[in-house]
C-alpha cells in the first residue's frame, strides 16, 4: 500500500475500512479517495495466480466435467475464506455426447461430438472410411454405403454434408477442418440420424493418407452422457440493516470450451471478480452485492439463465445492474479497447457508470459501447436487468485475439496490467454504485 491520499487533513489509507463520517473531503477529492479504496488493494499478482490455477493447474473446464466442478469448488472455498455466505446452485444440463476415435493401427484421434449426433453401440462402430471431398451429393458413390464418410469443411453447411452422407448410406461422418487449428473442429449440425464427429485438418489428412489409402478401418465410439450437472457459485453481501436493498450483480463464467485452457475465456473474468469480492468484502455499503460465478456458459448461457430464472420478481425489481466480465486479460497487442457490449447496443446505468469512472481514474484503454450478446449479460438483460459485458477487442474491427476457443488460450497470453485495468475500472464503478 504505497499511496496515501490526504483529504482535508484526514488520511485515507487505501484498503482500510473507514466509516464515511470520518471522511470530510471536498466532493472531487472524495470521489478519488473512494476510487482509491478499491483500486489500491487490487492485486495483479493474486489475479494472475488465480488465472494460472484455473487454466494451467486445472486446465480446460468443460461443462459437466470434473474440471468444471473443481473450478467451482476452488471459487467456493476462496469466497468462504473471505467470509462470504456462499450458495452452490446446481442445475442439470442437456445430455452431452462424448466420443473416441481410433484407427485400426491403434492411433487415437482427437474428436469433438456435436450436440445432435447419434450414439453408437457400446462397442463402437468399426468401418472403412470413404473420402467424400467436400461432401456434395455427387461426391458420394455406391461405395460410400456402409462406410464412415470423411468430409472436408467448406463451401456449405455441416448439416447439409451430414444429410448428403446419410442419403448415400454412410453409417457415420467425420468432418475435418480446412484451416490449421490446434484443436478438433466443433461443427454444429442440428439433429443427425448417424454419429458425427469433428476433427482437425491434420487429422483428416492423416486419415486419408493412412487409412483411406490402405483400406484400413476406424472405430468411432459415441456415448450420450445423461443427467449431467453444472453449478453456479454465488457470494452475497447485504448491508447490515434492512432487507429491501437494491441489488448489483457482478458476474463471470468459469467454464471453458473443450481443449482450451480458457485463460482469457474466462479465467480472466473469474480472477478479477474473485479479487473484487476480496477487496469489497468489508467496506460499508448501502446496496446488496452478489458475485455470480456461472457454469455452463459455453454451451449456451445455461448457468446464467438458470441463475436469472431463480430470481424472484421482487429481487428482479430491486436489481439495478449487472457487470459481466468475460475475456478481460488478453495480452494480444491489437486488443487495445475495452468493449462494453449491451444486448440492445444502448447505454445503461452500468455502461454510464463505467464511462464516468474511466474518466475519473484515467483508464488507459479506449471504452467502446457495442451491440453484442454471446455472454452471460444476456441472461440478466432478458429478465430486465441493465447489463454490460466487458471484453477486450481490437478497436474498429471488434476482433478477438487469435487464441480464442483454442488450446492456445493459455497463461502465456495473459497481461497482468490488463487484468488490473479491468479490476480497477469495474471495481471502482461497482463501489461507486453500492457504497454508503
Ligand atoms: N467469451 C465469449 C464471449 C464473447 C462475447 C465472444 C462476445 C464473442 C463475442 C463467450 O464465452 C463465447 O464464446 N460465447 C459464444 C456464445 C455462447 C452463447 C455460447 C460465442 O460467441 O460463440
Ligand atoms: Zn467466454
Amino acid at each position: 500500500m504505497s499511496t496515501v491520499i490526504a483529504t482535508s487533513g484526514v488520511f485515507i489509507i487505501p484498503g482500510q475500512v473507514l466509516e464515511p463520517t470520518t471522511v470530510l473531503a471536498a466532493p472531487g477529492q472524495s470521489e478519488a479517495a473512494h476510487d482509491q479504496k478499491v483500486i489500491a488493494p487490487i492485486s495483479e499478482k493474486r489475479m494472475y495466480a488465480d488465472v494460472y490455477h484455473l487454466s494451467e493447474t486445472i486446465g480446460p473446464r468443460v461443462t459437466g466435467t470434473e474440471e468444471e466442478r473443481e473450478a467451482a469448488s476452488f471459487i467456493r472455498n476462496r469466497l468462504q475464506s473471505y467470509g462470504y455466505e456462499v450458495e452452490v446452485q446446481e442445475f442439470r444440463i442437456p445430455d452431452k455426447m462424448i466420443g473416441h476415435l481410433q484407427t485400426s493401427a491403434g492411433d487415437e484421434v482427437l474428436i469433438n461430438i456435436p450436440a445432435g449426433s447419434a450414439s453408437t453401440a457400446s462397442e463402437g462402430l468399426t468401418a472403412q472410411l470413404y473420402d467424400a471431398g467436400l461432401g456434395y451429393a455427387n461426391d458420394f458413390t455406391a461405395e460410400s454405403a456402409g462406410k464412415i464418410a470423411l468430409i472436408s469443411r467448406g463451401d456449405f453447411t455441416f448439416q447439409e454434408k451430414v444429410e448428403n452422407a446419410y442419403a448415400a448410406g454412410a453409417v457415420g461422418v467425420l468432418i475435418y477442418n480446412n484451416i490449421e487449428s490446434p484443436g478438433p473442429l466443433n461443427p454444429s449440425i442440428g439433429e443427425a440420424s448417424i454419429p458425427v464427429g469433428g476433427i482437425s485438418k491434420a487429422s483428416g489428412e492423416a486419415l486419408i493418407a493412412d487409412v483411406v489409402r490402405n483400406d484400413g478401418t476406424v472405430t468411432l465410439k459415441v456415448d450420450a452422457l445423461t443427467d449431467v450437472k453444472s453449478q453456479n457459485i454465488i457470494a452475497t453481501r447485504a448491508p447490515k440493516k434492512g432487507n429491501n436493498h437494491e441489488i448489483l450483480h457482478v458476474s463471470a463464467h468459469f467454464d471453458s470450451v473443450p481443449f482450451a485452457p480458457g485463460a482469457n475465456d474466462n479465467a480472466s473474468g473469474t480472477a478479477v471478480t474473485l479479487e473484487l469480492a476480496r477487496v469489497l468484502k468489508s467496506y460499508p455499503i448501502d446496496k446488496e452485492i452478489r458475485f455470480v460465478f456461472a457454469g455452463a456458459e459455453e454451451i449456451g448461457l445455461v448457468g446464467s439463465r438458470y441463475y436469472a430464472s431463480q430470481l424472484t420478481e421482487d429481487e428482479i425489481s430491486r436489481s439495478i445492474g449487472n457487470f459481466n466480465m468475460d475475456m478481460v486479460g488478453t495480452s494480444w497487442e491489437n486488443a487495445t479497447a475495452i468493449y462494453m457490449n449491451t444486448v440492445d447496443g444502448k447505454a445503461n446505468i452500468v455502461s454510464e457508470t463505467a464511462l464516468a469512472t474511466a474518466e475519473r481514474i484515467g483508464t488507459p484503454s479506449e471504452l467502446v459501447l457495442y451491440q453484442r450478446g454471446s455472454s452471460d449479460h444476456v441472461a440478466f438483460h432478458e429478465v430486465g436487468i441493465p447489463a454490460v459485458n466487458f471484453i477486450r477487442r481490437e478497436p474498429g474491427t471488434a476482433n478477438l485475439e487469435p487464441y480464442y476457443h483454442t488450446p492456445l488460450d493459455t497463461i502465456e497470453h495473459i497481461s497482468t496490467e490488463r487484468l488490473k485495468e479491468a479490476g480497477d475500472l469495474v471495481g471502482a464503478s461497482v463501489y461507486q454504485l453500492i457504497r454508503k
